[in-house]
């Protein structure tokens, strides 16, 4: 047991929303995401499902809050023509999806199916348009097609498809990874064409929902990037700025994400921990051009990547999910917390079946991965006042290297309710920590707690519920403060009242 830590909080002093959109989620035409993940097509028998979406994944994700959804990629949105997606099922045509596996796309799961997907979560749309391979024309159309009320050629096109009303999507992402998968553009270069692109995304007719417009953001700690992005496009034309950061051991050996030693547990909380310092670098930039933190950093890709399951398609990215990913969860979510100020969105990668999903389907079977609880127990963070506090942590050692054991966050809710998160990523110890509570008193705490005997467990079809929340009574309130201990490679919630 180690005592050198200790979190202060001022409960009386919060100011900043933790916008509940730090806890989204990304679902691209990607492997088993879309297709068997979230739709199984209006005709199955296989599962229950809904106008084709599965009920036990919508029942799942519903139960998180999910407040946003991202669709429909990713490398995929800039090779994604969205008409092609409209109409009679029959007459869509077919594509090849390049980017992921050179599976055949038929199109089936398109702008109707992903907003009846969105009114059966109750969550809002995120679109990422084409920009890679795509016109203004027709993204503008496709922003026509969603929205307008109006009578124009899209909103008649949209009427005759069985939707006369419109869907008032408000996120729309102007193109994705453009110094990549989509476009392989220059900094200077994308901030032209996001300036053109935004020109005639328009949003002049909207009465009550303003279009929010995402520029495609840097990669990890590219800062030129966003200074030029902050620099070159005039921000009454730029709402957020996205940031993709995956926690990756190394691109050209991933590893297992089942089977690893400390070794690779180490790099990938290194990878993981960069996210502090990626965050505090762009928003630094962002402070210089925006003091005002009128513009958003989104950070629309996050989480962990590791080598696909074996005997799966290398193409299709499906991984499990261990403890190793619910404390890379835990601390990256107290990250965003403590950035409430400039980060606005974040979008774990991915919903179902991709990279650190938080549910695993197998034909007509579904786990929730130890990602998923802690999503959950994290829920009671959206849109509460984000409470400032210092934290001194020990440190978790291993072979002469160092990173902070505890990463904490704290938040109080429209009720009053005070929540602290802390999560110990130190394999082999257990801390001991002090809280104190500055500016009210409490009554009682109580908590929750997801741990498990080792680091690689997970949840498999055969055993479900290995690894999930349970009650946890090991903090104690003495007048202003706290005691607990948090388990090795565990993720606490407490509750104050
Ligand atoms: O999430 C998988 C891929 O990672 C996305 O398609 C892309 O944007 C990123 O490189």
């Amino acid at each position: 047991v180690n005592a050198q830590n200790k979190l202060v909080l001022n409960t009386d002093l919060g100011e900043t929303q933790i916008s509940r959109h730090i806890y989204g989620h990304f679902s691209e035409h990607l492997g088993r995401c879309i297709y068997g993940g979230l739709y199984v097509g209006e005709e199955t028998k296989l599962v229950p499902h809904i106008n084709g979406m599965r009920t036990d994944v919508v029942e799942a994700l519903k139960k998180l809050d999910i407040p946003n959804l991202r669709w429909p990629g990713g490398c995929f949105a800039d090779t994604y023509h969205w008409k092609d997606g409209i109409g009679p099922k029959e007459d869509r045509p077919t594509i090849v999806n390049s980017w992921w596996g050179n599976v055949t796309e038929d199109n089936s799961f398109g702008s109707h199916e992903f907003m009846e997907l969105i009114k059966q979560l109750d969550t809002e749309p995120y679109i990422s348009g084409n920009v890679g391979s795509g016109t203004v024309q027709e993204f503008s159309d496709w922003v026509q097609y969603m929205n307008f009320e109006g009578k124009s050629p899209m909103s008649d096109l949209r009427a005759q498809n069985g939707h006369p009303e419109p869907f008032k999507v408000k996120y729309w992402g102007v193109g994705n990874e453009a110094w990549g998968c989509g476009g392989h553009m220059t900094a200077e270069y994308y901030a032209n064409v996001y300036r053109q692109y935004a020109t005639y995304i328009n949003t002049s007719w909207e009465k009550d929902s303003r279009v929010f417009k995402i520029a495609s953001g840097a990669s990890d700690d590219d800062y030129h990037w966003t200074e030029v992005l902050m620099r070159d496009i005039p921000h009454n034309m730029l709402d957020g700025v996205g940031v993709h950061h995956y926690s990756v051991i190394d691109w050209s050996n991933k590893g297992s994400a089942t089977d690893f030693n400390e070794d690779q547990y180490f790099t990938t909380m290194t990878r993981a921990w960069d996210m502090e310092r990626i965050v505090s670098g762009h928003e630094a930039i962002m402070d210089k051009y925006d003091p005002e933190k009128k513009v958003g950093m989104m950070v629309d890709e996050w989480g962990g990547w590791y080598d696909v399951e074996p005997g799966t398609n290398g193409g299709f990215l499906y991984q499990q999910n261990t403890m190793r990913d619910a404390v890379l969860a835990g601390m990256t979510l107290n990250i965003f917390n403590n950035h409430a100020d400039r980060v606005k969105m974040a979008n774990l990668a991915q919903v179902v079946n991709v990279l650190q999903a938080v549910i695993l389907t197998d034909e007509e079977r579904i786990i929730l991965t130890p990602t998923y609880h802690v999503m959950e127990m994290y829920k009671v963070h959206q849109d509460a006042t984000l409470i400032p506090m210092n934290l001194k942590t020990a440190d978790y050692e291993h072979n002469g290297k160092k990173l902070p054991a505890i990463s904490a966050s704290a938040s109080k809710d429209e009720n009053g309710k005070v929540h602290v998160s802390l999560t110990n990523i130190d394999l082999n110890k257990e801390h001991e920590i002090t809280i104190d509570l500055r500016g009210e008193d409490f009554k009682s705490v109580s908590g929750r707690i997801l741990k498990s005997g080792k680091v690689q467990d997970h949840n498999t079809f055969d055993e479900p519920n290995k690894v999930k929340a349970s009650v946890f009574n090991g903090a104690k309130l003495n007048k202003n403060s706290i005691t607990l201990k948090v388990p090795a490679v565990s993720v606490v919630m407490l509750e104050l009242e």
